[in-house]
């Protein structure tokens, strides 16, 4: 690793970390906030599912730090329509107004899949779920003949009690449909078409900023309460 390089690792939040230099990666300090954001994950779902020209896309916890990142990086893809789901109205202008998606709705507005058959009247292609449970089983039935899952988070299970949610498997096997789980890490390779289709169509991964280390808890408590759109950075040496 040369001296003065900017370094990607894992081991957490702090201000100081020695690392064997097998564990971290250089990268390029002008794409920094590409490699904070969770942009790389959006882009692996959508590749692992497949995502074709003229598709219909919806996104699941989409005003989050994956999800935010969806809908700009699948019309960049091809994608014809983008739709997401949100805790609120106010998140869900968010997602229409400033991050790309076509259209959006408060999942606690109503029952989903009635919210899916207006946001999607052509049903939907490739789901790029963040969170399980009862929104993976009323998303099933929206979904077009050899329509694709791409499994990403569980927030449903991680974060709520709704953990075992009952899929209608003879819509799946009728409809050829296909639940794909996939892990960001294991496409590593894919970082740098990643990073041209970020750089090529000038996308700015949706952020807030906080400060100081020992902010950093409360931001994440902060994150699962949904108090946020986009992904949250804690920035070092500025304490609040
Ligand atoms: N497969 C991979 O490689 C990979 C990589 C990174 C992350 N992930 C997973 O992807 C998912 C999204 O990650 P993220 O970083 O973008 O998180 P996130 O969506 O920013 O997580 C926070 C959001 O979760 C939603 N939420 C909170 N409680 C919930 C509940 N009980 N049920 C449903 N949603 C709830 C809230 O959004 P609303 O206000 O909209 O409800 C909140 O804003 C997570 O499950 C994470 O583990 C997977």
């Amino acid at each position: 690793v040369p001296v003065g390089a900017t370094v990607v690792h894992m081991s957490g939040w702090r201000e100081h970390a020695v690392v064997d230099s097998g564990r971290c990666r250089v990268v390029d300090p002008e794409d920094a906030l590409l490699h904070l954001s969770s942009g790389l994950t959006a882009y692996v779902g959508l590749r692992v599912a497949g995502l074709r020209n003229g598709e219909t896309v919806y996104v699941s916890s989409a005003a989050g730090a994956v999800g935010s990142m969806v809908a700009q990086l699948a019309k960049a893809i091809g994608a014809g329509r983008v739709v997401g789901s949100t805790s609120s109205a106010r998140k869900a202008t968010d997602l229409t107004e400033r991050l790309g998606f076509d259209a959006a709705f408060d999942y606690r507005g109503g029952p989903i899949d009635e919210e899916l058959a207006r946001s999607a009247p052509n049903g939907i292609d490739v789901f790029f779920d963040n969170v399980g449970g009862e929104h993976l089983a009323a998303t099933i039935k929206a979904l077009n003949p050899r329509g694709r899952v791409a499994l990403c988070g569980a927030l449903a299970q991680q974060l709520g009690e709704d953990a075992d949610p009952q899929l209608d498997l003879l819509t799946i096997i009728g409809r050829r449909l296909s639940l794909r789980g996939f892990t960001a890490t294991d496409h590593l390779d894919w970082e740098p078409d990643y990073l041209r289709l970020m750089r090529h169509n000038n996308i700015v991964p949706a952020h807030t900023i906080v400060d100081g280390l020992a902010s950093a808890p409360q931001a994440l408590l902060d994150v699962f309460a949904g108090r946020y759109t986009g992904m949250v950075t804690v920035r070092l040496g500025h304490e609040a």
